[in-house]
């Protein structure tokens, strides 16, 4: 089967290592990718977002299967965009439809969505410039702090938490004003749960689910969850304080009713769906948001825990028959710890020559942001830089080999915390 795979972060490093390990593979294209995608296949340098270029190449080198790694092509409506062409609608994609991909594309679809279904999360209300005042006095009426939530996507940054009214009150003004652009236009105001956060990990055929191993990300930049937030520092899977008890409410008042709120709602979805959760001092997880794609780093944790070949699953998910598979987990944990560029989250210089990647024997090595050069040398290219991911039978062995691992490994101005893992104990 040839198969192109979509992005070029360590998700992608990381489903390029796991789809090479399929027996059904012949052939595995990565669009754009990165220094450590092209181990498992052919980059191409065709940007994700770019659809038409993306619909070329897949007929031109006759692609059976594409798997979308990042939102940015899915809220674009890559799935819609092949299956509204005759001659592409044969090719399968993993990611749901432009609407489905909503559920990450817009914080008020996500929430009119959940509150339609009975699943629990935050208390809300949906503002733009016409409904200000009613915007206000819900702000009013909430406790400190407020959360504050572009609507549309945002890099990332579209989240604000607020310990002061006042501070709200102007911020919210300055969102529906294009603080964030068009994504600000309308505001999600919502009530801030307490809690510790994990995340769950769905793929779905649109009926079937299953259910992938959990994890917890480290998203500050700075060791004891301080500093600016990233797009993840570290991981870790399963994190110990989910429960079996907390996965079968999780189960039955969040996956359940999602998967089958997508079915009400003629949502077509085959693909994965990322459940951000909070588990609050009750006990009971309530969902922080839905993702419409795998989290990186949490996929760099997941993947090496999966048994099962990547795409059997993928292939089952065309025909409906995802319930005919099983699904083999590993009882090790995975933890990764994330190598970065000294200065991001902020500004950071690129193109450092990385050695030593070579000499890891007990952790898989997966590429974030790195490219190689014309002499074979791997530099880096971005602010996450490595993902050093490895498996052990405690969460403490595991941890103990990353660290171990990044020993060897060197760039000039690298940047890791070095406590990931070390809240759990
Ligand atoms: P989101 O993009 O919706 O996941 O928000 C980004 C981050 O803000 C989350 O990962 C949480 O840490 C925090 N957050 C978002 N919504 C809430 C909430 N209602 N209560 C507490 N924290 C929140
Ligand atoms: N690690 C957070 C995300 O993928 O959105």
């Amino acid at each position: 089967m040839k198969v192109l795979l979509i992005g070029s972060g360590g998700r992608e490093s990381a489903f390029a290592w796991k789809i090479a390990q399929s027996p059904l593979l012949t052939e595995l294209f990565i669009a754009p990718g990165n220094g450590g995608t092209s181990n498992h296949g052919n980059n191409e340098s065709i940007h994700e977002t770019n659809l038409q270029g993306l619909a070329d190449f897949a007929l031109e080198y006759n692609i059976e299967l594409i798997i979308v790694g990042p939102e940015a092509p899915l809220v674009e409506g890559i799935y819609d965009f092949f299956q509204n062409d005759a001659t592409l609608k044969h090719i399968p994609i993993i990611g749901p439809s432009q609407e489905g991909a909503m559920l990450e594309g817009s914080k008020a679809f996500a929430k009119s969505f959940m509150q339609r279904h009975q699943i629990p999360t935050a208390a809300y209300m949906e503002v733009t410039m016409d409904t200000l005042p009613e915007g206000l006095e819900f702000l009013e009426s909430l406790p400190s702090p407020y959360v504050l939530k572009a609507d549309g996507l945002a890099a990332g940054k579209g989240v604000l938490i607020l310990q002061d009214l006042n501070e709200a009150r102007t911020e919210l003004l300055a969102m529906l004003d294009g603080k964030f652009g068009n994504a600000s236009t309308k505001v999600v105001i919502e009530e801030f749960m307490k809690g510790i956060e994990f995340s769950v990990f769905v793929l779905s055929d649109g009926v079937n689910y299953k259910i992938l191993p959990t994890a917890k990300d480290y998203k500050r930049i700075g060791e004891g969850d301080t500093g600016l937030n990233t797009g993840g520092m570290g991981a870790v899977s399963p994190p110990p304080f989910v429960t079996e008890a907390i996965m079968q409410q999780v189960e039955k008042e969040v996956i359940k009713p999602t998967i089958e709120g997508l079915l009400k709602d003629n949502i077509v979805y085959k693909g994965f769906i990322y459940i951000g959760l909070m588990l609050t001092p009750e006990g009971k997880a309530k969902v922080v948001e839905y993702n419409c794609r795998m989290g990186d780093p949490e996929t760099e944790v997941v993947l090496p825990r999966i048994q099962t070949d990547i795409l059997s699953l993928f292939i089952s998910l065309q025909d409906g028959k995802l319930n005919e598979h099983k699904l083999d987990i590993i009882e090790d944990t995975a933890v990764t710890v994330i190598m970065a560029s000294g200065g991001y989250p902020e500004d950071y210089e690129k193109g450092k020559v990385i050695t030593g990647i070579d000499k890891v024997t007990e952790s898989i090595v997966f590429h974030c942001g790195t490219k190689k050069d014309s002499n074979g040398n791997i530099l880096s290219n971005g602010g996450r830089v490595l993902a050093v991911t490895s498996l052990g039978d405690t969460w403490e062995a595991a941890v103990e080999k990353c660290y171990k691992s990044i020993q060897y490994i060197h760039f000039d101005q690298q940047y890791y915390r070095r406590d990931i893992g070390t809240d759990l104990r």
